[in-house]
């Protein structure tokens, strides 16, 4: 097992849409591994492929550490499809890849979802409320789309300093990131 770097703010391959997984090969049960160990370090609820640099469509999510969640299963979502959505409510969000910055997002109440689970086999799940809100965030990144990203305009501006810091790799977190200064840019 390995504790990966999380892809943060500014680097490309969070903008990037990736693709669906056709088998489940070792190296893939590994990626999950990996993926859950990454979160579980980092604190987090949910965790894209997309955020350890990976353009898998392939999402883990656990929220049994929530307040009233204890029971909550860990879940490996592979090539999530929304079959549909129903109602709306808003409530704050965070982001391992967008430290510190917080804000209310509205979202769908609850969804039915079609995926691939970790027999590979396909099932549809109905989930709601915080499950359902995991899982919409995280099918996001799936689609290079970051929650700040679904605020008005004028709501996105107050995040603007806390965003630059981000992208010149300036924050203090407990989990390791590669930021948009060590990576790249071409063009
Ligand atoms: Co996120």
């Amino acid at each position: 097992m390995a504790t990966l770097p999380i892809y943060t703010y500014g680097t490309p391959v969070l903008r990037q849409k990736a693709k669906p997984v056709d088998r489940l090969s070792n190296q893939l049960v590994k990626l999950i591994i990996d993926m859950f160990e990454t979160m579980h370090s980092a604190q987090g609820i949910g965790l894209a492929a997309t955020q350890i640099g990976s353009l898998h469509r392939v999402l883990v999510i656990d929220v049994s550490g929530v307040e009233g969640m204890e029971d909550a299963k860990p879940l490996t979502i592979i090539n999530p499809e929304v079959l549909s959505q129903a109602g709306a409510w808003s409530m704050e969000e965070g982001c391992l890849s967008i430290p510190d910055v917080r804000d209310e997002i509205e979202r769908p109440e609850s969804i039915c979802l079609r995926y691939k689970d970790t027999n590979f086999r396909d099932v549809e799940v109905e989930f709601d409320g915080l499950l359902a809100r995991v899982i919409l965030h995280e099918i996001d990144h799936l689609d290079g789309i970051l929650f700040i990203d679904r605020l008005p305009a004028d709501r996105k501006k107050l995040h603007t300093d806390a965003l630059k810091q981000i992208q010149r790799g300036e924050m203090e977190v407990q989990y390791s990131v590669v930021t948009s200064a060590d990576v790249p840019v071409s063009g």
